[in-house]
């Protein structure tokens, strides 16, 4: 099959409106997605996994206390002009990441839920599918998750989700599928065809525990149906929800990503990818190690 350039995925919504109370007192005013890992705000790591990929079309939902978001991915000409003047150029090109590509803003005034974040983006994609990533979903850079997702999105033209197997007791924390494993030579026991998805069940009720994490492959229908669906768990309009309605026109698909995520939306998940991703980094590896190993024999 030869796709045109309209069926390729271009665009990558990321929400970031949200309130991360899992996050305060911190969250009271400063945006959870500007959290560093230590030089680079989560949403970086959300950027350059799209960027990886050929994505270069962004819709950031914003909303209150997250203009830090739109300063991030602006041009910064005071800082520059400094930077040149006191002979640090080699780091413009830090600072400037961003200039590889284009950034819209939309702002959801009021945070009620995800499905309505990614609605708020409508008007800004056409009759294209497009990736969600919710930047505080930090996945392994050197993993091939979103490429993996588009692979599998070319070769059932259906909408693709990331799962994760979780434990019983985190069940109710995350949305959760129910499905059946579809014969993939390519990603052997990974790909399911979903029938069901449920936010935040207790486990007695949970179809599985295959939990819907922060990556999603959507098609342009999935507007229609959140513009329809009623406010859900917490009262808010759940994505979940939405995609459970779409099942009733359209396949779904799951992919079961088995390799390095962190809820970085979580304290402890923060510290989980902050201490591996520094640990990845030349600069800081084998330091890090060193310091590790002799501050656990003071504890
Ligand atoms: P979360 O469920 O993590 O909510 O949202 P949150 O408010 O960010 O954090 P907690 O749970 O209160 O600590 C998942 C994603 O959806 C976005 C968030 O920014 C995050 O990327 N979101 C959520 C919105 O953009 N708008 C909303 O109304 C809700």
């Amino acid at each position: 099959m030869v796709y045109t350039s309209k069926d390729m995925i271009k665009k990558a919504i990321l929400p970031a409106a949200g309130l991360g109370t899992r996050f305060l007192p911190v969250t009271k005013a400063s945006p959870k997605e500007m959290l560093p890992i230590v030089d680079k705000p989560l949403i970086q790591y959300s950027v350059e996994e799209c960027e990886k990929c050929g994505i270069n079309d962004f819709v950031i939902i914003t909303g209150k206390n997250k203009r830090s978001i739109e300063d991030y991915f602006d041009k910064s000409i005071e800082l520059e002009a400094s930077l040149i003047k006191t002979g640090k150029s080699d780091l413009l090109a830090e600072i400037n990441t961003h200039l590889n590509s284009n950034y819209a803003f939309i702002r959801q005034s009021d945070p009620l839920g995800l499905g309505h974040a990614i609605l708020c983006a409508k008007p800004f994609v056409d009759d294209e599918a497009f990736a969600v990533l919710l930047g505080d979903d930090i996945i392994d850079p050197d993993e091939t998750l979103l490429a993996d997702m588009i692979d599998i999105y070319e070769t059932y033209r259906a909408p693709v989700i990331a799962l994760q197997q979780v434990p019983d007791g985190e069940v109710s924390r995350y949305g959760i599928i129910g499905g059946d494993k579809v014969e993939d030579s390519r990603y052997a026991d990974s790909v399911f065809k979903i029938n069901t998805l449920v936010e935040k069940p207790s486990i007695d009720l949970a179809p599985s525990n295959y939990a819907v994490i922060g990556r999603y492959i959507l098609t342009n229908d999935v507007f229609e149906i959140l513009e329809s669906i009623r406010p859900g768990k917490g009262g808010e309009y759940q994505l979940t929800d939405g995609l459970n309605a779409l099942l009733q026109k359209r396949d779904i698909y799951g992919y079961l990503f088995r390799g390095k995520r962190y809820d970085a939306g979580d304290k402890f998940g923060f510290i989980q990818a902050t201490i591996s991703l520094c640990l990845k980094r030349p600069e800081f590896s084998e330091a890090l190690k060193e310091y590790i190993k002799d501050l656990v024999k003071t504890f």
